[in-house]
C-alpha cells in the first residue's frame, strides 16, 4: 500500500449490526446477506463475519461476484439475482450459484440446452417494479411446473419499490405477490423473500416469506425517516396519517430496538501543501480563484477512485476540524483549503465518523447505497477486528 488512499472496515461494527438485526427479528429462517457492489463497497473480505454472525444465504448481481466468494467460501448459497447468459449457466452449475429465473421464454430455451434436478432456481415475480420477473399468473404457474419438472426450485421472490411507510404502493405490490402465488403449494417451495431492509424495519413479517435480503441495513444505515419534532416535521406526519388513513395504507411499525452503525471509513493522507496567493487559481479549469491567501493541501483521492465529480465544497476531517475540498476534483487528486494545522503526512477522512455517508449522500443529492458503491474495487482496504488490522486487501 504505497498510495495512502484506503478504506477501514470495522468487523466488530458489522458483526453487531448482523447480531442485533437477529436477534431482534428472529422470525426468519434464511438471512439473504446483499453483496452486490462488491459487498457496498466495502469488499469481500466481510463475508466471514455476515456468515460467523448468522447470514445463511448470499445475494450477488453477477457471476463474477459470485464465483469470487466462492473462493473462500465453499458452503454458503449464493443467488445470481439477474438472469444468467446462457452461455454462463456451467460455470454457474459448477460453482453452485442458484440462479434467477425471471421470464418464461428464457426458461423454455434453457430446458433445451440443460436440464438438471440439482440446479438451484428462484423464480423473480414481477410485482410492479417492472424491472426483472414474470407478472402474468399463467405464465408464473407454467415456469413453476417447468422448473420443478426439470430443475429444483428452491425459492419464489421478489423486490418491493417502495418503503411502505405512507404509500399505498406497498401494499398493491404484497398483493400482486399473493395474487401471482394463489392456488400454488408453497410447502413444495422451501424458501420465498420479498422483503429488504427497510421492510424489516417498517413492517411485520409477510406471513408467507421465510427470507429477508438484508442489503444496506447490515452496512450500518438504518433509512427508516426519523421523527421530526419541528413545526414542519409535525406537519408532514399529520398530512402523512391523513393519507395512511384516506387510502387505506397498512399499518407501519418503526424498529427503534434495531442499532446499527455504519462501518466503512475512507481515508488519505495530505502528501504536498502549497502557499496560494490572493487571485492565483486552483485545480483545473479556473474552477476555484483565493479570494485572500491561503494554504491550499493535497491528497491522492479523485474521481478515479469512486470520488464523486461533484465534491467541490463538501468537508473533510483532519486532526479535528473540517476542511472544504476546493478546486475540481481530479483523476486521482483532490485539494484542500486548510489552515497552518494541517502538516504534510496528516490523515484526512473523507468518509468515516466525522463525515458520514449520509452527509457526503446529501451533499451530492444522491443516497448513501451510491456514494458507498462507487467507491472503486481498487482503492486498498484494511479490515479491523478487535481495534487491530486483521487483514489487508490490495
Ligand atoms: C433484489 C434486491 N434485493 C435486496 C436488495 C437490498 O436492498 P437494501 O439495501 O435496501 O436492503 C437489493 C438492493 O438493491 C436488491 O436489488
Amino acid at each position: 500500500m504505497y498510495r495512502k488512499t484506503y478504506i477501514e472496515v470495522n468487523l466488530d461494527r458489522l458483526e453487531e449490526n448482523i447480531e442485533s438485526i437477529i436477534k431482534n427479528h428472529p422470525e426468519y429462517q434464511y438471512y439473504i446477506g446483499v453483496v452486490k457492489g462488491n459487498c457496498y463497497g466495502h469488499g469481500s473480505y466481510l463475508v466471514n463475519s455476515l456468515i460467523k454472525k448468522g447470514v445463511n444465504y448470499l445475494a450477488v448481481s453477477s457471476l463474477e461476484e459470485g464465483i469470487k466468494i466462492r473462493k473462500y467460501h465453499t458452503d454458503i448459497p449464493i443467488l445470481w439475482l439477474e438472469p444468467i447468459s446462457l452461455d454462463a449457466i456451467e460455470i454457474a452449475r459448477k460453482q453452485n450459484i442458484t440462479l434467477t429465473i425471471s421470464s418464461l421464454a428464457y426458461l423454455e430455451n434453457l430446458t433445451k440446452q440443460i436440464k438438471d434436478k440439482k440446479l438451484k432456481m428462484h423464480l423473480k415475480l414481477n410485482t410492479g417494479m417492472n424491472r426483472l420477473g414474470i407478472k402474468d399468473k399463467k405464465d408464473v404457474q407454467k415456469a413453476i411446473g417447468i422448473i420443478q419438472k426439470n430443475y429444483f426450485l428452491e425459492g419464489v421472490y421478489s423486490h418491493f419499490i417502495t418503503t411502505g411507510i405512507s404509500d399505498k404502493k406497498w401494499d398493491e405490490q404484497l398483493q400482486t405477490f399473493y395474487d401471482l402465488l394463489e392456488g400454488i403449494d408453497l410447502t413444495k417451495i422451501p424458501m420465498i423473500h420479498m422483503g429488504r431492509s427497510l421492510t424489516l424495519v417498517n413492517h411485520p413479517k409477510i406471513d408467507i416469506c421465510n427470507g429477508i435480503r438484508l442489503g444496506i441495513l447490515m452496512y450500518g444505515f438504518n433509512q427508516s425517516p426519523k421523527k421530526d419534532p419541528s413545526f414542519k416535521g409535525k406537519l408532514r406526519q399529520i398530512k402523512a396519517n391523513l393519507r395512511i388513513k384516506k387510502y387505506h395504507i397498512s399499518k407501519t411499525t418503526l424498529d427503534t430496538n434495531i442499532k446499527v452503525t455504519p462501518c466503512l471509513s475512507l481515508y488519505s493522507e495530505i502528501m504536498e501543501i502549497q502557499n496560494v496567493k490572493k487571485g492565483e487559481n486552483v485545480g483545473y479549469g479556473l474552477s476555484y480563484e483565493a479570494k485572500e491567501d491561503i494554504l491550499v493541501a493535497v491528497a491522492p483521492i479523485g474521481y478515479a477512485d469512486g470520488l464523486n465529480r461533484k465534491s467541490m465544497g463538501r468537508n473533510v476531517f483532519i486532526n479535528g476540524s473540517y476542511y472544504p475540498i476546493i478546486g475540481s476534483v481530479n483523476m486521482g487528486m483532490i485539494q484542500i483549503k486548510v489552515d497552518e494545522n494541517v502538516k504534510v503526512g496528516d490523515k484526512v477522512e473523507l468518509i468515516g465518523d466525522h463525515v458520514s455517508a449520509r452527509y457526503v449522500a446529501s451533499y451530492l443529492h444522491t443516497t448513501p447505497y451510491e456514494v458507498l458503491c462507487a467507491l472503486e474495487d481498487t482503492i486498498p482496504k484494511k479490515y479491523l477486528y478487535r481495534n487491530e488490522v486483521t487483514y489487508i486487501e490490495e
